[in-house]
């Protein structure tokens, strides 16, 4: 748990997509290795090696210095001929010809540790030149003047250690090329798994086979299984509150007529009854028609929901249009007759359990949201997870009075939220001070 707590940091820098951080698994451990080993290796070995060879030469030259004559004589002869089986040239140099400083290159890795045991190992050393690939220059101070000592820099060090990096990173990025097209035909299925889950939770069936590994592709069966067991279910419910529906219907009619004819107070009561009977079965009828059964189109919410806010108001229900922000966002994808329906529950509860309703609309990059706001009495807070599910009627006491309803109302507007990828969200409006219902839907 601690562990948990002090590393949460970093998952804010961690990538998100499952790509990414397999990518990052895979090369995070090549580059540390790399470096590692590159450091180790260089640090240890090269600069043991050149360390060891620097300092056999200076030896040789320290055996010239020891043989040189005085100040103003000529070198001897057979001082050049040892020089000569030595492989080091040896001459007289003005100090006003010897650089200025010591002369390195910066990508020359060795080039210091041959300066500084130059250096250590010749105590009068002045300089050292190392100018490129093959030439060595040590400058010395002795008793014939300042001598320009040259030889070849192979001798001292490593030909060409940078061979080593070229050749790790070029295989490095090589191997992290081909790990990255593996990676991706792995990631795949995956990726296609959540697509077709995604668009099932939406109410769509897209056409899925499950491939890939063998976990991936037992998750995929999985899914497959469950997709199937619960559209059997949606159909079998379906079909039976339909069919329960449509089959009462009938008689009803025939009941609602027969009591037509009868001519007293009773068989009006009875009348009334038989027509809240009928209210509740188109209830169960437009709940059982669900919201996922046709594709959703390209539509302009703003219009939309004033198409729909014009239609109540003809209607005579006291809605009104408030907030209309972003309308220039675009189009969403989105089922209109059911989101007509959706909206129009809420703005028939709103102004049942309140006297009016406002519909204000929010469309941004991401999301489109319908609030539908009302003076009534709201829901609680602890009481709005109950007020969404099927036959739930809240307070039977506070709407004694009112036509009942079948408490189906709440949850046709969330299950057509959740059949647009979104949801429906229930708070207290600050406007109005009843309820606040939200259907806010991904874009
Ligand atoms: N705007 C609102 N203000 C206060 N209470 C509400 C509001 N909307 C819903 N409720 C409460 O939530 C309960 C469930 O609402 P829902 O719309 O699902 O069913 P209903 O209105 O009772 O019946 P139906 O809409 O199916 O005719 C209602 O019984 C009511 O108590
Ligand atoms: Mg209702």
């Amino acid at each position: 748990m601690n562990f948990q707590m002090n590393f949460r940091w970093l998952k804010r820098y961690v990538p998100r997509g499952l790509y990414s951080r397999a990518a990052l698994i895979l090369i995070l451990p090549v580059v540390t290795l790399q470096l590692v080993v590159s450091v180790v290796f260089i640090q240890r070995h090269f600069e043991g090696v050149t360390r060891q060879m620097t300092r056999a030469t200076a030896r040789e030259v320290q055996l010239l210095i020891d043989r040189l004559p005085g100040p103003d004589a000529v070198l001897p002869p057979d001082l050049i001929a040892l020089a000569q089986g030595l492989e080091i040239d040896v001459s007289r140099v003005a100090a006003a010809d010897i650089p200025a400083s010591s002369l390195k290159r910066w990508y020359d890795l060795t080039g210091a540790i041959v300066d500084a045991s130059l250096r250590e190992n010749l105590s009068d050393t002045r300089r050292v030149a190392l100018p490129d690939d093959y030439n060595v220059h040590v400058y010395v101070s002795t008793a014939a003047g300042l001598i320009d000592f040259h030889f070849d820099r192979r001798r001292v060090s490593a030909s060409q250690p940078h061979q080593l990096f070229v050749n790790m990173v070029f295989f490095g990025v090589l191997m992290t090329v081909i790990a990255f097209f593996y990676l991706r035909n792995q990631l795949r299925p995956i990726k296609r798994l959540a697509e077709a889950a995604e668009a099932f939770g939406k109410g769509r069936s897209v056409p899925y086979r499950p491939s890939g590994a063998l976990e991936v592709r037992a998750a995929g069966s999985a899914f497959l299984d469950m997709r199937a067991r619960i559209d059997r279910q949606i159909e079998q419910r379906t079909l039976l509150l339909s069919g329960v529906s449509h089959d009462l219907r009938t008689p009803l009619t025939r009941l609602k007529l027969g009591l037509s004819l009868l001519d007293s107070d009773d068989a009006t009561d009875m009348l009334h009854d038989v027509d809240d009977m009928q209210r509740m079965l188109d209830g169960f009828l437009s709940f059982t028609r669900g919201a996922g059964d046709v594709a959703p189109e390209d539509t302009d919410p703003c219009d939309l929901v004033e198409r729909i806010i014009r239609d109540s108001q003809r209607a005579e229900i006291p809605v009104t249009l408030g907030d209309a922000t972003g309308c220039d966002q675009g189009r969403v994808m989105l089922r209109p007759l059911a989101i007509r329906r959706a909206v129009t529950n809420l703005i028939d509860n709103a102004v049942h359990y309140g006297n009016r309703a406002e519909v204000s609309i929010l469309l941004t990059e991401k999301s489109l949201r319908i609030r539908i706001e009302d003076d009534g009495p709201g829901i609680p807070a602890d009481r709005r997870g109950d007020a969404v599910k099927p036959f739930t009627r809240l307070d039977s006491a506070r709407n004694q009075n009112r036509a009942s309803g079948v408490g189906l109302g709440l949850a046709i507007a969330a299950d057509i939220a959740r059949a647009h990828g979104g949801s429906l969200r229930l708070g207290e409006s600050e406007k109005l001070g009843g309820l606040q219902a939200d259907i806010v839907i991904r874009r």
